[in-house]
């Protein structure tokens, strides 16, 4: 169920009408719905209920803390991808020891700060990167607990820039290479091997390509077991997609569905080649808990009609929502509170110097100047990926419960954004 609809012409997100945000914290504003949030957090979990299983939250998709706090306070593990978003966990109360990491660049200093919490596992997407960690842990006295990045070579049929399990890409262990690096891992004295990943891309729509992927990563459990180098978890990455709204779309696959498919064939094999022993499985969900939780409030500065194309200037800009100038990526826009009367087709820009600054091209408006937009399903990969070009603050975050507003984000200030700059004397 979608926690933004129209009540009495005007945009809600549950209880509240977004012009009463707006007014309260101005915009650009995300606003994210608590019940939204904890609901598509509950289909992972749901569906995991009673089984040896972890939903590490892929915490790259929005890493707001309060955000990581709901989570954590309902059993969420995090897929982090630096040594910050560690800090972020643990500033949010978040358990390290349900902490995996991710990333093909870890530097030792990040490896030392998450040995130090214990995490429940790196996962090791190089062999030299398993040489670092066994020498980092080594150092510290400590075992490094390691699960192999296997890039399976499937094709998870995505965007380009968001397809990870091709050969081509710089992600994972080649799947040809896996065995080797596991031995190499096995005889490292400060490495413990327990588990296996792979994620092979993001916005999947069908689960064909990540269950051709768990058939890979079963071949190599066994065949590892064969050397008895016996693994405890197998993580099944993130990537399952969302609904954008766009005309003709295919339906993602339903959570539940995808879910109960990799339990069925986990345990069809556990019970045909170990007897029934379980294994753990993970998995590392950003979008599909995120994504349609969240909106991008903003603003209409000016309307300018033109000869070829009509602009809708907004205050919101590429360098708030990336999305669009980066992978072309279609995003609903509504409008808050429509007029009566004939659209007319915008494209709707923000006030960046760069053509690229679009948010979304040619869509029937009624907008006049001062009027609010809504950019929807924004609450995945729209703050976390914003950047301060042109000098701009990032956009505040609210978070709305029932009829209860909170600010989790403040709108960033011009002046703190040169804080760190000075002169040269
Ligand atoms: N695990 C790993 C190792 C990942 O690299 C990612 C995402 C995830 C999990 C979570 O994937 P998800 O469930 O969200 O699909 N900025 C792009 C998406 C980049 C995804 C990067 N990796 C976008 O806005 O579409």
């Amino acid at each position: 169920m979608s926690h933004f609809f129209h009540l009495d012409g005007v945009l809600h997100a549950d209880s509240v009408a977004l012009p009463a945000i707006a007014a309260q914290f101005g915009t650009p504003t995300y606003v994210y719905s608590k019940t939204a949030l904890l609901e598509n957090f509950a289909s992972f979990a749901d569906a995991c209920e009673g089984r040896d299983a972890l939903v590490c939250y892929a915490m790259k998709a929005n890493s707001n803390l309060a955000i990581l706090d709901l989570l954590a306070q309902r059993g969420a593990g995090f897929d982090i991808v630096s040594g910050g978003e560690l800090l972020r966990v643990l500033a949010a109360g978040g358990d390290p020891r349900k902490v995996i990491f991710s990333g093909v660049g870890k530097s030792k200093a990040e490896m030392r700060l998450a040995l130090t919490h214990d995490i429940l596992c790196f996962n090791v997407e190089s062999i030299p990167e398993l040489h670092r960690l066994n020498e980092v842990a080594g150092s510290m006295g400590l075992t490094a607990r390691v699960s192999l990045r296997v890039n399976p070579n499937v094709d998870a049929k995505t965007h380009p820039y968001i397809a990870t399990g091709l050969k081509a890409n710089k992600f994972g262990v080649a799947f040809d290479d896996a065995l080797e690096a596991y031995r190499n891992a096995d005889d490292l004295p400060h490495l413990e091997p327990v588990g296996i990943d792979c994620h092979i891309g993001s916005q999947l729509l069908d689960d064909a390509p990540l269950l051709e992927a768990l058939d890979k990563l079963i071949e190599l459990v066994d065949a590892l077991a064969a050397e008895n180098i016996v693994l405890h978890h197998l993580d099944m990455g993130g990537g399952i997609g969302i609904r954008y709204g766009e005309d003709g779309e295919t339906e993602p696959v339903p959570v539940a569905d995808y879910l109960g498919r990799v339990f069925a064939r986990v345990d069809q094999w556990r019970a045909e080649k170990y007897a029934g022993a379980p294994i753990k499985v993970i998995f590392e969900p950003g979008r599909a808990i995120v994504g349609d939780t969240g909106v991008l409030l903003t603003r209409v500065e000016y309307t300018k009609p033109g000869a070829e194309k009509n602009f809708c200037i907004v205050d919101a800009a590429m360098n708030d929502l990336m999305r669009p100038a980066l992978y072309e990526a279609w995003m609903d826009v509504r409008e808050v509170a429509p007029h009566d009367g004939p659209a007319m087709l915008y494209d709707v820009v923000g006030p960046v110097c760069e053509s690229g600054d679009w948010l979304a091209r040619e869509r029937a408006l009624t907008v006049k100047q001062g009027d609010l937009l809504a950019i929807m399903q924004a609450g995945a990969y729209g703050l976390t990926m914003s950047s301060n070009y042109n000098t701009r603050g990032r956009a505040a975050e609210v978070i709305v419960d029932g009829s209860e507003l909170h600010l989790v984000r403040e709108r960033e200030n011009p002046a703190d954004l040169f804080a760190l700059e000075s002169l040269i004397k």
